[in-house]
């Protein structure tokens, strides 16, 4: 599976990317190698996850070309100041060992310790400083994670520039519709975390039984749905097996079974945090 999701200015993006939320340093190091080995070309990590260091060195072991690998990180969601963002930036760039980076997100709008707490300014003020990481050709593009339109028109009406990509909790069950057709409106492009809602869509009876219609797993269906929805997905694993699985996407989902997915909407194991 390998086809490019492509933002507002051009820039393409590799269609499904190893997810490394909650993959321990060692694990994350293993799980770069082995994606790439079977063909992913898309890593997304954040320096909040602890393990840039761990993604950078597997992709420097890999032998693949690091401009041939899109790598995704981000701005820690309590870091709303300029010179934060700017030591983060810079300390992301050395952890990776590299000297651009493909994708840069704001990882939230508030702080994790206090949801729903408005950062709107601090937003805005480290917003233009990603607007100079990519004029400056450090970051290839910029974006948000977690933001909702109201986080987000703040951004475009104070420095006139969209976020390239919302990386959002999305899966089967929870396509958070506000946020993803309204970002899909303006051009934004949608990424999918958590596509198996951490794992907790694998057990569910009706997946199953599309599933085996395919001879496939319930999480190629969960991810196959994303690519459905125009999402880009990014499916974690540690394990070389579920990984290899996770990219081998070559079926499609007919419009009856995308159809009874789609009712499944409201039903996820998890609601959006702020919901
Ligand atoms: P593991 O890392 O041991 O493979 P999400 O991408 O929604 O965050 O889901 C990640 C969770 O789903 C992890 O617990 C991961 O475990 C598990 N997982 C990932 N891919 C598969 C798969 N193909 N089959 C079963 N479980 C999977």
């Amino acid at each position: 599976m390998q086809n490019n999701f492509t933002t507002q200015n051009g820039i393409s993006i590799p269609s499904v990317g190893l997810g490394t939320w909650q993959s321990a340093p060692q694990d994350a190091y293993n799980a770069v190698r082995w994606a790439i080995d079977a063909g992913y070309r898309h890593i997304d990590t954040a320096f909040a996850y602890g393990n840039e260091a761990d993604v950078g060195r597997a992709i420097r072991d890999s032998g693949v070309a690091r401009e041939q690998i899109f790598v995704t990180t981000k701005l820690p969601a309590d870091v709303k100041d300029a010179e934060g963002a700017k030591r983060h930036f810079y300390q992301s760039l050395q952890n990776l060992g590299t000297d651009f980076i493909d994708l840069y997100l704001i990882h939230a709008p508030w702080p994790w310790a206090e949801i729903g707490k408005d950062c709107t300014d601090g937003n805005i003020v480290v917003w233009k400083e990603m607007i100079k990481f990519r004029q400056q050709g450090l970051a290839r593009e910029i974006g948000v994670s977690n933001f909702r339109p109201d986080d987000i028109e703040p951004l475009l009406k104070e420095t006139g520039v969209l976020p390239s990509v919302d990386q959002i909790r999305f899966f089967v069950g929870n396509m958070q519709l506000p946020v993803t057709n309204y970002c899909q409106s303006k051009g934004i492009v949608v990424e999918a975390y958590s596509p198996l809602a951490t794992g907790g869509l694998l057990l569910n009876k009706q997946l199953s039984q599309i599933a085996s219609r395919y001879g496939v797993s319930v999480a190629q269906v969960c991810i196959r749905y994303c690519l459905h929805k125009n999402t880009l997905p990014l499916p974690k694993s540690v394990n070389q097996a579920r990984i290899e699985q996770n990219f081998r996407l070559d079926f499609d989902l007919s419009d009856e079974d995308v159809r009874a997915l789609d009712g499944l909407e409201g039903t996820g194991p998890y609601r959006y945090l702020r919901s």
